[in-house]
């Protein structure tokens, strides 16, 4: 059976998890959150890029078999190293202005995204590729990771922070919306009560695990008699409040897997 490392900064990559877990419950996960070094959206790029490369060369020695990079940043700066330094599949996750922009009727999207992802000449050359008759609205969520990561994504002091970001998405009309970072679907309450219900959200999970499917059946390791495979929490912070958050925010079932959460000692 296929085992897949899934790597964010901290608990925005559990967005991804989710998703998995309701595509392909029959594999086994080690998902590594990386809660003492966040956020990365505000790090340097060299900083960003040897940090995703260890973590990744770390979840290579325990034996994955492939790896979802499942935050915007990390994917951003290294997603091309990573690739290079290691044999297996490497699923990267980036804004999805594509979408968006094919999405929107009148033509404005917003882009929610890290400082560093917005700065990245991987944003930039995707930006690039795309026809000029859409208007994209560029807002970095500057201090909204840490607030997410200490459980408050529905706080009061989040919804402020949110509003001041959104205000010119919503001045400049957007009708379309980019959660170009992995934790900010936690924000999806939040963002509702702010801009209302008609506005589209885009998240790219459900693309990212049916590639990650794609690249799985290639390895021929998804036969197993298990229906639900085990999952891992591997934090370098705190893996009790990771397994809480995890139970908090997933819409998976975790009690159907078999499930463990450590303590990542060693890449600290
Ligand atoms: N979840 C991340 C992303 O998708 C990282 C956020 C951060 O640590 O700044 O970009």
């Amino acid at each position: 059976m296929a085992l897949i490392g899934v790597f964010d900064s901290g608990v925005g990559g559990l967005s991804v998890l989710d998703e998995a877990l309701r595509q392909l419950p029959q594999y086994d996960y080690i998902y590594l959150a990386d809660s003492a070094n966040a956020p990365y959206g505000e790090k340097s790029s060299e900083w960003i890029t040897a940090r995703s490369l260890a973590i990744c060369k770390y979840l290579d020695i325990k034996g994955c078999d492939a790896i979802v990079v499942a935050c915007n940043t990390a994917t951003a700066e290294a997603i091309q190293q990573i690739r290079e330094a290691l044999p297996i599949p490497i699923i990267g996750v980036e804004p999805g202005i594509k979408p968006a922009a094919m999405q929107s009727q009148n033509n404005i999207v917003g882009v929610l995204a890290t400082e560093a992802t917005l700065k990245s000449d991987k944003f930039n050359a995707l930006l690039n590729t795309l026809p000029n008759d859409c208007q994209f609205i560029i807002q970095a969520g500057a201090g909204l990771v840490p607030l997410i990561e200490s459980g408050e994504a529905d706080g009061e002091e989040t919804l402020e922070l949110l509003a001041k970001h959104l205000e010119p998405i919503q001045d400049g009309g957007a009708d379309t919306l980019v959660l170009g970072c992995t934790h900010y679907p936690f924000l999806r309450k939040s963002i509702r009560k702010l801009l209302g219900e008609s506005i589209t959200l885009i998240d790219t999970s459900d693309a990212v695990v049916r590639q990650l499917k794609r690249q799985v059946e290639t390895l021929k390791k998804d036969r197993s008699e298990k229906n639900f495979g085990s999952v891992l929490f591997l934090s370098s912070k705190n893996e009790e409040s990771l397994l809480l958050m995890a139970q908090n925010l997933l819409s998976a079932d975790l009690s159907l897997h078999a499930v463990e959460a450590r303590f990542l000692g060693e890449m600290r």
